[in-house]
């Protein structure tokens, strides 16, 4: 693997952490401490500080300007283009209960969910789940988990009524008196007061599919030399594999979520759960929307009196008058999200050039870039446009122990209940909630809750406070900047 210049500096700078945490940090901040001297209350757009100033170090917002992603990638053929377009149309289309809807489901496009900053992103402002609820005559309760102003979310319950692990999702919304509904389909709602009083619930938000072609044309052997890579300095700040994922003489950070069935490694999802952008789509087609397709074949209710269309739901049509026009659904969605460009970064906003390049810096230094991997590199793709790319996706696809505070008690894979994906940072400047369950809008809260008990996160987070207030308005600046 290509090791990018910005991880080869870092691991040299690290080979000083592993002799002594707390003289590699001071050599780091005598790097950076000097520094320019900004005009004074030059607020950036999204109202971050400039430095010199700073008493305490701020989450600039989102940051403004149009959307930077959204766009096919570079580079595709003009029929790969057009493919592009028509696909898009297909992954904003809203479904009625006509076409295979429900009869539970948690949403009726893909688009509603995925739209922040443009379509294919992740959870928007106004969350359109709350609208949802009565939308075309339905009768469901919005329960109070889904607020006008909050994230999308899903449930998932941790075990079932015998204590059994669940860990399925359970939609919140049902097809019941919409328009295709008829008055003999009565679906009860999940029981969420008696499920929330007794701690079964937990929630994951929309990730965004930017760029996730290039994700899914990472080589496995890629992931896995990146795990090995920086042993040392992983290993002094706590940052671990598995026991039965360690090879004796190695140490490997985090560790991949192999799939199931052929034994790859898996990558999507907030536990890297699914494999492909196909997988997913059918799955999601099916668990979001409660529409039953060639990979997910059969309905999640199949309540007898609530079935309004064929199964499955949506199906390759053979008799179409183009080969476009013949895909199922899910294969639209899937070369649509593998279409996607990579989130654009801004060189310069929020807190001007010079800020962000510190805080490119103080990540790799402080030692977010051991879990959070600015670049990887794509492998003999079909498609040429994602061909030998560069993936500057600031994740490592590991799953990593995150300890008890970020803990949903939820296993997938060979993610166990308090391991999560390393999440995939670009694109972060103009997303609006974090973490699986979308707990927060503030950056500053995401990364202190990286740190609790048993979290591999808690050396880095302990670096990052030793950070002066400035430091950390550099690297926030920074991370709004992608
Ligand atoms: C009700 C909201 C909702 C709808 C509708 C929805 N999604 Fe998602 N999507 C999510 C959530 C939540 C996740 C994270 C799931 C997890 O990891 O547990 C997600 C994750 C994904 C991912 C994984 C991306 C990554 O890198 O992690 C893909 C791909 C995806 N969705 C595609 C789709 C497609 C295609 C559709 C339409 C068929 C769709 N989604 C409809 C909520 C939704
Ligand atoms: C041990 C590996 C590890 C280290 C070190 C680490 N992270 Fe993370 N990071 C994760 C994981 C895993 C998640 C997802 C956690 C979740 O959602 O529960 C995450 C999530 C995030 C998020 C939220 C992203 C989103 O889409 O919601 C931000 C922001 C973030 N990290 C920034 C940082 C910064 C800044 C540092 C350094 C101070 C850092 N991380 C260090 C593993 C790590």
């Amino acid at each position: 693997m290509t090791v990018p210049p910005t991880h080869r500096s870092t691991h040299r700078r690290n080979i000083a952490l592993a002799i002594s945490a707390v003289a590699f940090l001071s050599f780091e901040i005598a790097i950076v401490t000097p520094r320019a001297q900004t005009p004074s209350g030059s607020a950036t757009p999204g109202g971050g500080r400039a430095f010199g100033q700073v008493s305490a170090a701020t989450d600039p917002g989102p940051r403004g300007g149009g959307p930077g992603a959204g766009a096919p990638i570079g580079g595709l053929a003009d029929y790969e283009n057009q493919y592009f377009t028509s696909a898009q149309t297909e992954f904003s289309a809203s479904e009625t209960v006509a076409e295979g809807l429900g009869p539970r489901m948690n949403l009726d496009s893909c688009v509603g969910c995925h739209s922040q900053p443009a379509a294919g992103g992740s959870s928007p402002a106004t969350n359109p789940q709350f609208a949802f609820a009565s939308l075309n005559g339905g009768t469901d309760t919005v329960p109070p988990f889904i607020t006008a102003n909050g994230p999308v979310r899903e449930t998932r319950y941790v075990q079932n009524a015998d204590g059994s692990p669940d860990g399925g999702v359970h939609a919140i919304f049902t097809i019941n008196g919409r328009t295709g509904s008829s008055t003999d389909c009565n679906m009860k709602q999940p029981d969420y007061a008696t499920q929330l009083a007794a701690n079964n619930v937990i929630f994951r938000i929309p990730t965004p599919t930017f760029g996730a072609g290039l994700i899914e044309n990472i080589p496995d052997s890629a992931i896995i030399a990146n795990a090995t890579s920086n042993a040392p300095t992983k290993t002094s700040l706590g940052i671990r594999g598995r026991p039965n994922f360690q090879v004796s003489g190695r140490t490997i950070s985090g560790q991949t979520n192999n799939n199931g069935n052929d034994g790859t490694v898996a990558r999507f999802g907030w536990k890297a759960q699914n494999k492909s952008l196909l997988l997913f789509a059918g799955e999601a087609y099916n668990v979001e929307m409660g529409i039953t397709n060639e990979l997910f074949q059969t309905e999640r209710d199949e309540t007898s009196t609530c079935q309004y269309a064929t199964v499955p739901n949506d199906t390759t049509n053979m008799a179409a008058a183009t080969a476009f026009d013949g895909l199922s659904s899910i294969e639209k969605f899937a070369i649509f999200m593998r279409f996607l460009a990579p989130p654009t970064p801004s060189t310069d906003t929020p807190g001007g050039s010079p800020s962000i390049g510190r805080g490119s810096r103080l990540f790799n230094s402080v030692g977010c870039a051991l879990c959070h991997t600015p670049s990887m590199q794509t492998g003999n793709a079909a498609v040429a446009a994602l061909r030998n790319k560069a993936v500057n996706l600031y994740s490592d696809l590991l799953t990593h122990n995150m300890g008890t505070g970020l803990a949903d008690g939820v296993s997938q894979g060979q993610a166990g209940p308090q391991d999560f994906r390393t999440a995939p940072l670009w694109g972060l400047g103009q997303r609006l909630f974090f973490l699986h369950d979308g707990r927060t809008t503030d950056l500053v809260t995401a990364i202190g809750a990286h740190s609790s008990s048993g979290s591999e996160g808690n050396g880095v987070v302990s670096n990052f406070n030793q950070l002066n207030e400035n430091q950390k308005q550099d690297l926030l600046n920074f991370l709004r900047s992608l």
